[in-house]
């Protein structure tokens, strides 16, 4: 029986060791939850990295076998790889490029021999799992090589490719020395997946002018084979969310925390900590608008969350100081007995908590540089029950294009981020419920489950057409 294979560098599941007692913590991100109903079916399986290293060979047995009763197989990253292939190419190459930082990418010949050898090794693991008429499903720009790998290992097989960040213009990808090899590596599936209409087309008139292959209607005529690009912008799983922000649990968490804070408005900011989420520039923008708006001193605090990740790349470490700079001296510019403008958290929290903070806040500040989705903008919505509440989204936020009912700004310009912040508090109720209600519509109905079967129908679709092309 054929079975789906689903491929990401990280498993829905984080493997810790504590006084060496291994122990799983199941991932509450946007892809876990929404494939996590049917990796689990029958013999589909998903393969990936479990985020620890492990070199002891009966260490990794025992983790093959525990894994297994749960559908999933690990590919095991040294250190070094660590190193060279997460941090190193994929983080600080590959990331600062498509996300439009190219200032902080570099160029390095071992970083890519790295990434080429470990695209290999999933691509082993796989083909030791695989059957020649299996479906597999690879996700994101670590592992960009290995529709390509798989192709030549399995000819027959079925291979979607998801990229879940923005993939950059034609003159940004053109400065990556190895550019022609990641799109070849991409160019091995039947279906290549964007969130936005953008980076699809980004993604063809860089094929078009590096391979020179040209497309029509998102096809892809290789002198072998043909392919779709399509883009399905990646929906949440609305039920949860609106479900957790109903409970109980929640309520009280939510009555605790609004006790601590006098204000009367509340503003909430979360992300993983990132410099392509913009939380300097919106903390700047924040201090502008307290100094501008005077009235508004002690009436609205900002709860800013930063999730830790990647603070072993320099970058990410200087983004966390730069921040924690700015939380201080605003905070010291402008706290009153009574009183902090600024509450902020580095560390990351349950799902409850994370609704409760929904849940509380009347304004949700989202203004990422640049950003293939945004979920949070999402869950926010998702979260507020009474359809009350403003969302502040950066229009380069792949999310802005479904919901143009929030407040849209450009990231870069803080006066327009001042002002929307002026609307958001001054906006009344009866307006707030308007785009509210217009947002939860639509991400009701283009939910995780919603973005799955899309997405999955269209690779079938691609196989019975490229028949018909053959
Ligand atoms: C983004 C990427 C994912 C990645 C996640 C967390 O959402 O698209 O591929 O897994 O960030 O980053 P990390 O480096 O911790 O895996």
């Amino acid at each position: 029986m054929a079975k789906l294979i689903i491929v990401s560098n990280r498993l829905p599941v984080k493997l810790q060791e504590k006084d060496g007692e291994l122990t799983y913590k199941a991932s509450e991100g946007g892809l876990a939850t929404g494939l996590g109903s049917i990796y689990k079916k029958k013999d589909n399986l998903w393969i990936g990295w479990p985020g620890l290293v492990v070199d002891d060979p009966d260490k990794q047995s025992k983790i093959v076998e525990d894994l297994k009763d749960e559908n999933m197989h690990p590919v095991f990253l040294t250190e070094s790889e660590i190193k060279e292939f997460y941090e190193g190419f994929s983080n600080e190459t590959l990331w600062p490029t498509f996300h439009y930082f190219s200032q902080y990418a570099i160029y390095d010949q071992d970083l890519w021999e790295t990434y080429v050898e470990v695209n290999q090794k999933y691509c082993d693991e796989i083909v030791r799992q695989a059957g020649p008429d299996d479906t597999i499903w690879v996700h994101d720009y670590q592992l960009l090589l290995l529709p390509s790998m798989l192709r030549e290992k399995l000819p027959d097989s079925t291979i979607g490719f998801f990229q879940h960040i923005p993939f950059p213009s034609y003159e940004v990808f053109r400065l990556l020395p190895w550019r022609k090899q990641i799109l070849e590596g991409m160019l091995g599936a039947d279906l290549v997946g964007f969130h936005t209409y953008d980076d699809m087309r980004h993604f063809l008139s860089s094929v078009n002018r590096i391979t020179g292959y040209g497309s029509m209607h998102g096809w892809i005529y290789t002198n072998t084979r043909s392919l779709l690009v399509d883009s399905f912008p990646m929906g949440i799983d609305y039920e949860k969310y609106a479900r957790t922000a109903e409970l109980e649990e929640v309520k009280k968490r939510e009555r605790i925390y609004r006790n601590h804070i006098s204000s009367e408005k509340i503003i909430i900011s979360i992300d993983r900590l990132d410099y392509s989420k913009g939380i300097p520039q919106r903390l700047m923008a924040f201090d502008l608008f307290l100094e501008k708006y005077p009235e508004f001193h002690e009436k609205v605090t900002l709860v800013v969350q930063v999730v830790p990740s990647r603070d072993t790349v320099d970058q990410y470490k200087e983004l966390k100081e730069e921040i924690e700079e700015l939380v201080g001296r605003i905070n010291g510019k402008y706290s009153t007995m009574n009183w902090n403008p600024l509450q902020y958290f580095y560390r990351s929290y349950p799902l409850e908590t994370i609704s409760a903070f929904y849940r509380m806040a009347d304004i949700a500040l989202v203004t990422p540089m640049r950003d293939g989705m945004n979920l949070v903008c999402k869950e926010y919505v998702a979260s507020r029950y009474e359809q009350k509440g403003v969302l502040i989204l950066s229009e380069m936020a792949g999310a802005s294009k479904e919901l143009s009912d929030a407040l849209l700004i450009n990231p870069n310009d803080i006066n327009q981020i001042v002002e929307a912040l002026h609307r958001a508090v001054t906006m009344p109720e009866e307006e707030q419920k308007v785009h509210m209600t217009s947002m939860q519509d639509t991400l009701k109905r283009y939910n995780i489950h919603h973005w799955v079967t899309m997405f999955m129908d269209r690779l079938s679709y691609v196989k019975i057409k490229q028949l018909s092309l053959a």
